[in-house]
Order: C-alpha cells, then sequence, then structure tokens
C-alpha cells in the first residue's frame, strides 16, 4: 500500500554527520577499535531513495551496503539512480523495519544508519529499530539513531499542534502545504517585541519556513510525531544489547567524556562512568533546551573509555573546508566561521591541512606533541576541523584517463541539480558545458578522447586544468 512518503516524496539529501566514518572516529576517541572502512558492511534503516548510501557505495567500492525503506517508490528511485551508475556494491530494497531482521544474518553489519526515522514512527516501530539494530550489529560495530529530541521537542509539538489546526480538514497535500506555509509566514510576520513566547514561536516559525516545503509535510505534519528524552531512548537500546556511546554532532563529543575530577567514582553513580556520563548528558540536554539528537550505540560488551586522550588521534587523517584569508589573516569557513590562531606551530600547521583540502593529512606525522593534539581536537569539536579513518578516497589530481565519479555521470545523466562529492557534501553545478566534460571522463577515454567526445563544447586545452578543479572538489576518483 502506497505509504505518504510515496505520496510526497521526501527530499534526498547527504548527511555528513551520518557517514560511518563519523561514528568510527568517535569510537576511536573513546579507545575502541572499529571495523574498517574501507571493507566495511553498512546498513541504513529506512533511508528513502538511499542517496546517503549511493554516495558512499561510489567513494568504497570495497565496502557492501545496504538500505531498505517502506516506500517502495523512493527505493525504485533509488534503485534507477543505482543502476545508471552502475554501483554493484549497494542494495535497495522495499521493506517494512517490523519485517527487515529475517533476511539478515546476527551481527553482519558493522556501521548502521537510522536517521530521521526513529521520532516519527510509533512505538513497536522504535522498538523494531533497536531490535535489528541489536540484531545486526557486528561485536564492533557502531549504529547511529537520530531523533527529534526533549525538552526542545515540547516547544515543536506546540508549533505542530498549532499547525495541525491550521491543516483539519484538507486532504490535498498541495494545500495542506499552503496552509501551513501561510500560517507560519503569518507567525514570522508578527511584531513580537516584548513577548517571550511570541517571540519563540516567530523565531520558529521563521525557522521551519526554511525548510523544504516537502519536510515541512512530513516533519511537522506527518501521522506521528514523538520527541524522545536521550534517557528514554539509551533505555530503549539497552533492551536490544546495546550500550551508549556518544553523540556524532561535533559539539556534543567533548560532553560524552569526563574531566579529571569529574570521574563516575566523584558522583552519585556508584563509581559507574557510563551512568556518570549519561547523567550529564540529559542535563545538559534539559539545560540547552535540547532539540535533535544523533546517538551512537554500541553492542553492551563493549567499554567505551570516558577519559579523552588526545593520542587517540595519532592513527586518524585530517582536513578541513576552511579557506585562508591573507588580508584578514585568519582562516574562514563559509561566512559564519572564523578561526584566528595565535600559536605560531598551530598556524604553520593548520596552512598544512588548507593547502592539502579537500585531502586529508595524515595526524601521526603532522601533529606530533600531545598538547597540540588536544588544540587539534578541540577544533574538531568546534567544526574547524574534520578527522577520518582513512585517506581520502578519491583523486585530487587526474591522471592519464580522468574518471569522474559514477554516481555524478549518472546524476549529470538524470539530469540531478545537485551532484554527490565523494567527500559526502553536494554540490550545485549548472553549466552544460562543465556537466559535459565532467560526463566524458569516464575513466575509459584518454584526455586527447575526452577531447574530442566534448569537442565544439569545451575547449581542449582547457580540459586537464577543468578536471583538475573538478577534483578539488572531490568529484574525481583515482
Ligand atoms: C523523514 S524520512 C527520512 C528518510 C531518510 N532517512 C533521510 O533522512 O532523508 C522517514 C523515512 O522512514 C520511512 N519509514 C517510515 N516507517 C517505516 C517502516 N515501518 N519501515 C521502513 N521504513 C519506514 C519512510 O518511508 C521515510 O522514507
Amino acid at each position: 500500500m502506497p505509504t505518504t512518503y510515496d505520496k510526497v516524496a521526501y527530499p534526498s539529501v547527504l548527511f555528513k554527520r551520518t557517514h560511518p566514518e563519523r561514528l568510527a572516529v568517535v569510537a576511536t576517541l573513546h579507545g575502541l577499535t572499529p571495523p574498517p572502512l574501507e571493507t566495511a558492511r553498512v546498513l541504513e534503516i529506512a533511508c528513502g531513495e538511499g542517496l546517503n548510501l549511493l554516495a558512499l557505495a561510489a567513494a568504497y567500492p570495497q565496502a557492501r551496503f545496504e538500505g531498505f525503506d517502506l516506500a517502495a517508490s523512493a527505493i525504485a528511485r533509488g534503485e534507477a539512480l543505482r543502476a545508471a551508475a552502475g554501483l554493484d556494491n549497494v542494495t535497495l530494497a522495499a521493506r517494512d523495519i517490523l519485517e527487515a531482521s529475517q533476511p539478515i544474518a546476527p551481527g553482519s553489519f558493522d556501521y548502521i544508519v537510522a536517521h530521521g526515522v526513529y521520532a516519527w514512527v510509533p512505538e513497536p516501530v522504535r522498538a523494531g529499530i533497536m531490535a535489528l539494530i541489536g540484531h545486526a550489529l557486528a561485536p564492533h560495530g557502531v549504529a547511529l539513531v537520530s531523533y527529534n529530541a526533549l525538552p526542545g521537542g515540547y516547544f515543536r509539538l506546540a508549533m505542530r499542534d498549532m499547525l495541525l489546526h491550521a491543516v483539519d480538514g484538507i486532504t490535498d497535500p498541495d494545500a495542506k502545504i499552503e496552509a501551513a506555509r501561510a500560517l507560519l509566514q503569518e507567525l514570522a510576520d508578527r511584531d513580537s517585541r516584548g513577548h517571550v513566547t511570541l517571540e519563540l514561536i516567530r523565531e520558529f516559525s521563521a525557522e521551519i519556513l526554511n525548510h523544504h516545503e516537502r519536510v515541512l509535510f512530513h516533519d511537522e505534519l506527518g501521522e506521528v510525531y514523538a520527541p524522545q528524552s536521550l534517557s528514554q531512548v539509551v533505555a530503549a537500546a539497552k533492551q536490544a544489547g546495546l550500550n551508549y556511546l556518544g553523540d556524532s554532532e561535533h559539539s556534543r563529543i567533548e560532553q560524552d567524556f569526563l574531566e579529571a575530577g569529574e570521574d563516575g567514582a566523584n558522583v552519585d553513580d556508584g563509581g559507574d562512568p557510563q551512568r556518570a556520563i549519561l547523567r550529564k548528558a540529559q542535563s545538559l540536554d534539559y539545560r540547552d533546551a535540547c532539540l535533535f539528537r544523533m546517538s551512537l550505540f554500541v553492542r553492551n560488551e563493549a567499554r567505551p573509555s570516558r577519559t579523552l586522550d588526545p593520542d587517540r588521534l595519532g592513527p586518524l587523517w585530517i582536513s578541513t573546508v576552511m579557506t585562508y584569508d591573507e588580508e584578514a589573516d585568519e582562516f574562514l569557513g563559509g561566512t559564519t566561521k572564523h578561526l584566528n590562531l595565535e600559536d605560531a606551530e598551530m598556524k604553520a600547521i593548520f596552512h598544512r591541512i588548507v593547502a592539502a583540502s579537500p585531502g586529508r593529512l595524515p595526524v601521526a606525522d603532522l601533529i606530533l606533541d600531545t598538547q597540540r593534539r588536544r588544540m587539534f581536537l578541540k577544533l574538531f569539536m568546534a567544526g574547524h576541523v574534520d578527522l577520518h579513518t582513512t585517506p581520502a578516497p578519491f583523486a585530487l589530481e587526474v591522471g592519464a584517463q580522468p574518471r569522474t565519479s559514477p554516481l555524478v555521470r549518472a546524476e549529470i545523466a538524470g539530469e540531478h541539480p545537485r551532484l554527490s562529492r565523494l567527500d559526502h557534501w553536494q554540490l550545485s553545478i549548472d553549466q552544460a558545458h562543465l556537466r559535459a566534460l565532467l560526463a566524458a571522463a569516464d575513466g575509459q577515454r584518454t584526455v586527447a578522447e575526452i577531447a574530442r567526445a566534448v569537442d565544439g563544447v569545451f575547449p581542449a586545452d582547457e580540459i586537464v586544468p577543468a578536471l583538475n578543479a573538478a577534483a578539488r572538489k572531490a568529484l574525481m576518483l583515482a
């Protein structure tokens, strides 16, 4: 039977924070040894069209990916893109969470991702998600469950009540979206100065208006909306034999470690660091009116360390998306991030990371002392750098037979406006001649043959520089 997700398609997006690499990095920081990504077996629960998995499959051809979703039309679109890209290391299936464990052997997935589903399904399905993870997660595996969290979710519940009231009796999806947006616009435009609650509603309304309208249809107006507290989710995971590891969001990673003097023995937790961590994280959620969480879980037997040791960065690679602004003598990331480093050695290291971008440098060779590793860990938590468990799975310069990611070539053939980079970001390229060039670089043709294929569309002498620029956007494979 078609679901609401068949009637109104949910937009497909790449989520960096659900990348198995992030799961592996957090596990490594906790002293665990997660399975190598290059050969990992990855499962995504309720994957929608499966774009997340397709992008991973293009970057890690030796790894295996499986995804399923109840919406058969979403799976069909994903399958069409998979076939067009020729990605034979990924399988997508139309399946219900409650029946999904049957064909899966116990412990057969190293990484499991359930993003954007847990808080939008009824309780038996939520229990089904945890049971499936408990069944399918490998001994050293890591799983991610994201959900709208409490107490922030109470505010969203108030917004939802208002919106459901405004769309009451409307059945046509477009008309529903229109009525909801009209109310949000009115609330966002209202002068709420001096009135704390109305100001909050104004800000929430403006934020929801920024979402894709089909996201609004499902996330705010969907049949089920059940935000969860961290404690509730951790208790449900426990039932399934899973233990809380931490959060995949940069800014929360530090919360999941105990400071010196803050260890479990010093608080009323019977000396149990795990309980101390959960108590602390839940308190912070209340304090910060937490709205969303991306909780990570490991098997009950795993014993994550709760002491932050900067030397655990040793086996990792580091990268940044920041650039250097010479005039201001600072590093910039988009419009919001500015980084001014006082320490000359830190600055020199950061320059090397920027110069290598989007490539990655091995921490072991680059950041030698523990003190500076600690400082880079702070930069990771602030989102200024990223950490990885593998070198870049893409080329930074093209060779004799340049090869665009097969997924990107299929996206170009399907006229998708956004292209999936091999570092899991998305990129819009409008210029038809550049798209034609990327499509022609199929790994079979030499540069001269590519020149003939795009003759009259792309100047021959600009082909290699343009493909090298594409490589610097993580679009090319080695
Ligand atoms: C909000 S969407 C998120 C999709 C995708 N994970 C993402 O983050 O873009 C929720 C997804 O859960 C799927 N879903 C809901 N109930 C399900 C069930 N019982 N079994 C499998 N998938 C389900 C829907 O079809 C939909 O694709």
